[in-house]
């Protein structure tokens, strides 16, 4: 979350906090033909009879957000939060999972696409994944969508005996959504199929140049896939999403996002562009299990704090460490002194700092270092320009005023 915060709010996006659950209404706008809405939505009634849902995704929630508030475009902003669907759960796809995202709204420019496809590449890179692709597609205006939509259904109509039972129900709720069939049985169907580039409109199609074009210049690899649809209705021009080839191919998204350039309007507010993605927290952390991205065992915790006195003297120096930038931990129930060096052990701390009775009388205080087991006792004054000779300098953190 924090390497994610760090990167976002270097390029100007700023937190938001949309709600757990909105009215039903503002997630029907993900529209009729996706399983979010028909199958997987968490819907009750409240006890005043409103008929709310759980978050299936944050995407709506900042829409609305924008268009009740009405912020000064353009409106750059980043969250984090659990969201819920009720899918089959299985490896990688959860009813309850983590996303972090950016969402912009009110800028129409391909190379926005660029910056945040980047941004979320970058984060990636940041916590050392290496086998993560990037795929684009661009899905075309609303009418090219709509021209493509159509000419997929005459095609798979056409081919209706060949196609599994599961992909005919698709056909009859959302057309596009065929393309994304994994069943052997249609994959020859599939691969016949028109293709969007077939549909787009020519400023569609500059759209999408520009959007290759800029990722080109910032050396960001990349697959153009047409057959790319993604699961959510509101997508309009650039699509991208993130796999990791680390992971099993059936649960292999750590990350999607595009253009929804109309669902601003959908919520009831001005005709607005926008563009975000999501990734999947859950996931990019199995992704990051199967690569090795962690370091397990590593030190957590600078100083671990040991008081064999009455425990006042670790509140004391545990909360002035941490101020001065150190991350500093200690022992609690008046524990014996072996105790209390068993948990400095556990910590993973580098240091442990003692103070015993003699310590105490005396301003002193003895410092351990915990991987060589060498320890000499110093005054107290000093003790924090020792600790930054053995654990590196620190910043004292900002305080609230
Ligand atoms: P999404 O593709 O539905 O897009 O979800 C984004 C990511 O969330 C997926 O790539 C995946 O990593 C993770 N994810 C989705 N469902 C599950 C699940 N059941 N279990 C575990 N992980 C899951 C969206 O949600 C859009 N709101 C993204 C977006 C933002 N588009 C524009 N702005």
């Amino acid at each position: 979350m924090r390497i994610f915060a760090d990167g976002v709010e270097s390029a100007g996006y700023q937190c938001i906090v949309p709600p757990m659950f909105e009215d039903l209404g503002v997630f029907l706008r993900l529209g009729d033909a996706t399983d979010v809405v028909t199958k997987e939505m968490y819907d009750f009634e409240d006890k005043g009879g409103r008929h709310i849902a759980l978050r299936p995704e944050h995407t709506a929630s900042v829409c609305r957000a924008y268009a009740q508030h009405r912020p000064t475009p353009p409106w750059k902003v980043w969250y984090s939060g659990p969201n819920f669907r009720y899918e089959r759960p299985q490896a990688g796809r959860f009813r309850q999972f983590d996303q972090v995202g950016i969402e912009v709204l009110g800028v129409d420019d391909a190379l926005l696409d660029v910056e945040v496809i980047a941004l979320g590449w970058q984060f990636y890179q940041s916590v050392g994944l290496k086998n993560v692709s990037l795929i684009v597609n661009s899905l075309g205006d609303n009418g090219d969508r709509t021209r493509y939509v159509e000419a997929l259904a005459l095609y798979f109509s056409e081919r209706a005996h060949q196609l599994s039972p599961e992909a005919l129900a698709t056909l009859e709720r959302n057309p596009l959504r065929v393309l994304d069939s994994k069943r052997g049985q249609d994959a020859d169907v599939i691969a016949g199929a028109p293709t969007i580039g077939q549909f787009l409109s020519l400023s569609a199609a500059e759209h999408f140049a520009a959007v290759c074009a800029g990722l080109k210049t910032l050396d960001i690899p990349f697959t153009v896939n047409e057959r790319l649809v993604r699961g959510l209705d509101y997508y309009r021009r650039t699509t991208f999403e993130f796999i990791s080839t680390a992971l099993d191919s059936a649960q292999n998204a750590v990350g999607g996002g595009g253009r929804y350039d109309g669902l601003v309007e959908d919520l009831g507010g001005p005709a607005t562009a926008g563009i975000g993605f999501a990734l999947g927290v859950d996931r990019t952390l199995l992704a990051c299990d199967a690569e090795k991205c962690f370091e397990f065992g590593s030190p957590q915790i600078d100083v671990f704090v040991i008081d064999t006195t009455d425990g006042t003297h670790a509140l004391r120096l545990t909360t002035l460490l941490r101020a001065s930038g150190f991350s500093a931990d200690r022992a609690f129930d008046g524990r014996s002194m072996k105790a209390q060096m068993k948990g400095a052990d556990r910590s993973g701390a580098l240091v442990a700092v003692i103070i015993g009775e003699s310590e105490a009388e005396q301003s002193t205080c003895t410092v351990r270092n915990l991987s060589t087991s060498e320890q000499t006792t110093i005054p107290l004054v000093d003790l924090q320009s020792h600790l930054q000779s053995i654990v590196g300098p620190k910043q004292p953190r900002r305080q609230s005023q």
